[in-house]
């Protein structure tokens, strides 16, 4: 075995012979681990997601065994470790109240225990975020491991995607055209395999940004997680996070402001979700990258989508990982990418992407002959969000990108259910849907809401899109004309939470602009009478939550939590 050739962090638990050294190696070895497995070699801690509650990361027991023998096989020393777990269809009121408490817990856990490196195993939705936003604030060598996705679903020799067909089958059954059989088996064959979803949804995206990022290895985001290859990918990510460690390859060498800019670039090309914006913003917050909500629409707004995936496209992550996967959508884009950034493999982005190839060019499009011209997000401002919003041109109606329309306002989620389909709502399709109190502290944790479902009396007479407008976000799953993250939000003084029912509203997505008509006096004179919604919790995580949330215009994070505190921890714990 060769030594690291500096100290290691472990070296203060593990290398001492006194009473401490004592302590720590002796309840270590009731696990059967042998006394030269504390000798000096590299402790690989693995951050494991795992959870029956989050069926996405369910398999991830095994996906940790091949991570722990590409560590021993390096000569390092795998200790496993369970993190907090965010499951995206079962957890209310919604997982992103949660994502900073994971964070939290996996900051503390790496940074209290004898680790030099760490291999973040992230599948569903938030926890590929609340463990890089962790790791990022400790700074040790890390490298992460998607789950996954499913296969793709098949469902009666169709092919069916993770939530896009929820709503239709759902809407079905209501109509009469599909019998509640019918319906259960569909259940099963959306589902079939383990993995997270295999649309390009919030998942699959933020798979795609972690290896566009530099973080994982190259082909992390496809590879689906029943096939023998992701088990290789955790295999070498479990040799590499020990080279890592002797090389004292840090986060902070890899998290660079070019590689948030590659990462915005790529979200582009692969029409990523929307919940991507608020991630990497708190990632970079932890790091140091100084990142801005207007970096997106500067670095990423003129990047053409390239892949022909659901929710925009037709295709899901199996296909996409045939067709190429994450490493030929990023040759495609040839020198939009800083191909000098350095990621986790110890080689540079254009190296890491050199060979790869389009096996599919129904799957993957070439930048001169796009899938879409656009698929970036367009930031908008004015008097309604003077801190920002966003829209996701590429999944909006082309006729509604600059529109006018009568307020029609739902105050929270709770008003809009019980609103949007009586009769005697007065709403045509010219009017703009606007829900309140839904974002970080209004709801709290900014539910995927805002994709709110248009009033059937609309929806029988074929429209299918109208502008909406709030402070939630929404599912990576779904699409529509729909302004998201208002910032500041309404449950935070924000204009938003000043509009009435009958307010013009103006959106110009060409010109940026996000515009209610109301004179600055009128506005002034409506915020003199309004007071703030009153938290559901008066205690607990979620009063903390409210009180220290940031919004979406910088990530959500707590502001307690931004920034990089680094690992050391002076006090032994006897
Ligand atoms: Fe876990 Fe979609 S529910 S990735």
């Amino acid at each position: 075995m060769t030594r690291a050739r500096k100290p290691l962090r472990s070296a203060a638990w593990f290398g001492k012979l006194d009473k401490d050294g004592f302590a720590h190696r002796s309840w270590m070895k009731t696990q059967g681990l042998p006394h030269h497995l504390f000798d000096g070699r590299p402790v690989i801690g693995i951050c494991n997601t795992f959870s029956e509650l989050t069926p996405c990361n369910a398999h991830f027991r095994e996906l940790a065994e091949h991570v722990k023998r590409g560590v021993y096989e390096a000569g390092g020393f795998p200790l496993e470790f369970p993190v907090m777990s965010l499951g995206e269809s079962n957890l209310r009121p919604t997982a992103m109240l949660f994502r900073n408490l994971a964070a939290m817990d996996v900051e503390e856990s790496i940074r209290g225990n004898p680790i030099d490196g760490v291999v973040l195993l992230a599948g569903c939705d938030k926890t590929t975020p609340s463990l890089l936003m962790g790791a990022a604030s400790c700074d040790l060598p890390a490298i992460m491991v998607s789950g996954g996705p499913m296969l793709n679903g098949r469902f009666r020799n169709e092919t069916i995607g993770s939530g896009t067909v929820v709503w239709k089958f759902s809407e079905d059954v209501r109509a009469g055209d599909m019998r509640l059989d019918d319906f259960l088996e569909a259940e099963a064959s959306m589902s079939r395999s383990a993995g997270s979803c295999m649309t390009m949804g919030t998942a699959s995206t933020m798979a795609s940004m972690a290896e566009a990022l530099g973080v994982t290895l190259p082909t992390n985001a496809a590879i689906p997680a029943v096939d023998a290859r992701r088990s290789v990918l955790a295999h070498m990510s479990g040799r590499r996070i020990v080279g890592m460690v002797r090389e004292d390859l840090r986060l902070s060498r890899i998290l660079t402001r070019k590689a948030f800019e590659n990462a915005i670039r790529v979200n582009a090309a692969i029409g990523g979700s929307t919940n991507a914006v608020i991630h990497l913003l708190a990632i970079a917050g932890r790091i140091g990258v100084d990142l801005s909500l207007d970096d997106w629409d500067r670095i990423g707004g003129d990047v053409p989508c390239l892949v022909n995936l659901m929710p925009s496209g037709k295709y899901l992550m199996e296909d996409f990982y045939y067709a190429g996967g994450l490493p030929q959508v990023m040759n495609e884009l040839g020198n939009m990418l800083h191909r000098d950034a350095p990621t986790v493999s110890g080689r540079a982005v254009g190296d890491n992407i050199a060979g790869a190839v389009c096996y599919n060019r129904e799957v993957i499009f070439p930048a001169d002959r796009p899938f879409k011209p656009q698929g970036g997000v367009a930031v908008l401002r004015g008097n309604l969000a003077p801190n920002g919003a966003i829209i996701k041109p590429s999944a909006a109606t082309p006729a509604l990108m600059k529109h006018r329309g009568r307020a029609v306002v739902f105050e929270d989620i709770e008003h809009y259910k019980a609103r949007v389909d009586d009769p005697a709502l007065d709403i045509d399709e010219t009017c703009v849907m606007v829900l309140k109190n839904c974002g970080p502290k209004g709801y709290p944790g900014m539910a995927e809401v805002g994709n709110m479902g248009l009033p059937a009396k609309i929806l029988r007479k074929g429209v299918r899109d109208m502008v909406r407008i709030s402070d939630a976000r929404m599912s990576g799953t779904a699409y529509g004309t729909v302004v998201l993250h208002v910032a500041p939000e309404a449950a935070a003084g924000g204009p938003l939470a000043l509009v009435r029912d009958g307010d013009m509203i103006e959106l110009d997505v060409a010109a940026r602009r996000l515009h209610l008509d109301a004179s600055a006096a009128e506005l002034k004179r409506r915020m003199a009478a309004w007071t703030p919604p009153v938290p559901a919790m008066a205690s607990g995580y979620q009063a903390l939550y409210v009180d220290r949330v940031l919004q979406a215009d910088r990530g959500c994070d707590f502001d307690f939590l931004v920034g990089m505190r680094g690992a050391a921890v002076p006090r032994e714990s006897h």
